[in-house]
C-alpha cells in the first residue's frame, strides 16, 4: 500500500483521511457501531475482522479526523468480486459527506486489490444507505424476500452491484 507523508497513517487515498483499521481501533468502532445502527455488527464480529490481518479476506477501513474515528466500513474480496459487508458513520457526523468519502475510498481500494465488481445487500427500509449507494452508481440486481428481521416482522433485502 502506498504510504502518505505521515508515517503510520497509511492513507488509502492521499487526500482522504481513510486508513486500514488496527486492532486498537476496536473500542471506537464498537461505539460507532452500537450508536449508528439499528442492527449493529457487535463487538465480537468486529474484533474478529480487526484481528484477522492479512490471512483474512475481510478488510476494515476507518475514516479518521483529529485522531478520532468517525466511520468505518468492512468488505471482503474473493477473486475479482468484492462484497461490502457493513458500514457505519457516527450519528453526529452523518449527513456531512463522510459516508460518501469513505465508500469512494473503499471502492478505490477494492479495485486496487483486483476487484472488478462490488456487491452489497441493503434493507429496503434503509433510505439513507440506498440513497448513498444509488448516488455512487450501484444498481439493484434483485430482491431477497423477507430476508431481514424487523421489530414487527420481516423485510426484503435489495441486492445491488457496481462495476469497478
Ligand atoms: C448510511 C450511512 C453510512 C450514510 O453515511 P453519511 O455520512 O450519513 O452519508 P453522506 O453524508 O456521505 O451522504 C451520502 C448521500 O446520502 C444522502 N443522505 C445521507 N443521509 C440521508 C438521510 N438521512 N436521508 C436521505 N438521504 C441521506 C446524502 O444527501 C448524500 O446524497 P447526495 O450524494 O445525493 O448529496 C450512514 O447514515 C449510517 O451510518 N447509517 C447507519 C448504518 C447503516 O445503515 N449502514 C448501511 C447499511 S450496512
Amino acid at each position: 500500500m502506498a504510504r502518505g507523508p505521515e508515517a503510520g497513517h497509511d492513507p488509502v487515498l492521499q487526500d482522504e483521511p481513510v486508513r486500514p483499521a488496527r486492532p486498537l481501533d476496536a473500542g471506537q468502532l464498537v461505539e460507532i457501531d452500537s450508536q449508528a445502527s439499528r442492527t449493529p455488527w457487535g463487538a465480537g464480529r468486529l474484533e474478529v475482522a480487526l484481528a484477522a490481518g492479512a490471512a483474512s479476506r475481510e478488510r476494515v477501513l476507518v475514516y479518521e479526523q483529529q485522531a478520532g474515528a468517525r466511520a468505518f466500513l468492512v468488505y471482503s474480496t474473493v477473486m475479482d468480486e468484492a462484497s461490502l459487508l457493513y458500514m457505519a458513520v457516527a450519528p453526529r457526523w452523518q449527513g456531512s459527506g463522510i459516508g460518501r468519502s469513505l465508500l469512494v475510498a473503499g471502492l478505490a481500494e477494492m479495485r486496487r486489490e483486483g476487484a472488478r465488481v462490488c456487491l452489497l445487500e441493503v434493507r429496503e427500509s434503509n433510505g439513507p444507505a440506498r440513497h448513498l449507494y444509488r448516488a455512487l452508481g450501484f444498481r439493484i440486481d434483485g430482491v431477497r424476500r423477507n430476508y431481514y428481521r424487523t421489530a414487527t416482522g420481516r423485510e426484503d433485502a435489495l441486492l445491488m452491484s457496481l462495476a469497478l
